[in-house]
């Protein structure tokens, strides 16, 4: 059953009259401003710029610039998305669930091609809602899951924003926190501010004050003696992409995080729904990693902090290897000391499946 929560109330993806609704998550906590998209290319535009982040959302957003693509071409005589397919691929490179949610459309595409234009886009527009609507559904199954494995009175440690900004709704790594803060498990959360974009601070930290979560925000830098201290039992994340081996993806500083939980025998768990596992890749060497730009390192709100010229590098994901991961969440089963064959048990066949 949904908990009803604050995150019931946060759509960061919504989809009406034929138009992709998108809360500016560049903008918050400050403003709550809402853009239009009626194209692949400006959907494409808003995944790269950041307006919509988070695997999932990233994935879902692509499936509704893929249907609204086809309804720009209602009045031609037969669709054709190679472009739209095109841009939308390009816009991120790590998190794989945008790949996946493409692979769904093409599929659907595949599917709806001897039914009329009008029926095509409509099956088109069904089936990025059906995404959509699923992700939710994975969501509160994970959050149940997760916090099964959490004991009464934990506290915390959560990194960038796997929450309901993040997702279609209720989150991942936050759908744990949200399950278990109802249960009565979790006492207490720290989220860390995550640099450069700061969804930690900016959005993870919203996300639970709205939702009456206890919530510290802690600067990276301070996790390490946070840890020392002995009471935070779990580091709970979200993920881009798993490896068939259970490395995983996710906002650089995860893996940081990982190092330092198995020195202070802090557990690791993430969460993540079948649709972020990529079983083709053997290991997480094999990831493709963002490099954005320096600038976003360089300088903070537009304003110059570092001298001028000074080289950055700004990965946006880094790699935990499986061995520092203490169980995977997904909607299909808990996965402990993750490894290929667990990974392969559990979810081989939905990759079969959806081929
Ligand atoms: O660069 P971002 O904000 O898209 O990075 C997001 C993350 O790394 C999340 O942890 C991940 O996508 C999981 S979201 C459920």
């Amino acid at each position: 059953m949904p908990h009803q929560t604050g995150a019931e109330n946060v759509h960061a993806i919504q989809y009406h009259q034929h138009t992709l609704i998108l809360l500016d998550q560049r903008k918050l906590p400050h403003e709550e401003t809402y853009l239009h998209f009626k194209n692949a290319s400006g959907i494409a535009t808003a995944i790269t710029d950041m307006v919509v982040r988070g695997a999932p959302a990233i994935g879902i957003s692509a499936a509704f610039g893929i249907a609204l693509e086809a309804r720009l071409q209602i009045n031609l005589p037969a669709l054709n998305l190679r472009d739209a397919f095109t841009v939308l691929a390009a816009s991120r490179p790590t998190a794989v669930n945008l790949f996946w949610a493409l692979k769904k459309m093409k599929e659907a595409m595949n599917d709806c091609a001897s039914l009329n234009m009008s029926e095509q886009v409509a099956f088109l527009e069904e089936t990025a809602h059906t995404i959509l609507n699923d992700d939710i559904k994975n969501n509160h199954i994970m959050g149940d899951l997760g916090a099964s494995l959490i004991d009464s009175g934990s506290q915390v440690y959560t990194h960038c924003n796997a929450g309901a900004l993040a997702t279609g709704g209720y989150g991942t790594a936050l759908g744990v926190i949200r399950s278990a803060h109802a249960q009565k498990k979790i006492t207490h959360v720290y989220a860390g501010e995550t640099r450069p974009w700061l969804q930690g601070a900016r959005l993870t930290a919203w996300e639970l004050m709205a939702d009456n979560i206890p919530v510290t925000l802690s600067c990276e830098g301070a996790a390490g003696q946070l840890l020392r201290q002995g009471s935070v039992k779990w580091i709970i994340v979200g993920a881009d992409r798993v490896s068939s081996n259970g490395d995983v993806a996710n906002k650089i500083g995860t893996y940081n995080l990982a190092v330092l939980a198995k020195y202070h025998d802090v557990k690791v768990m993430v969460v993540a729904p079948s649709s972020t596992f990529d079983l083709s890749i053997e290991s997480g060497d094999l990831i493709p990693i963002e490099a954005r730009d320096e600038h976003e390192v360089t300088h903070i709100q537009g304003i110059q902090m570092a001298p001028k010229a000074c080289p950055a590098i700004n990965p946006s994901f880094d790699i935990t290897p499986r061995e520092l991961i203490a169980a995977i969440v997904c909607e299909q089963g808990i996965i402990l000391e993750p490894n290929k064959e667990k990974i392969m048990a559990m979810l081989g066949n939905t990759e079969k499946e959806s081929r």
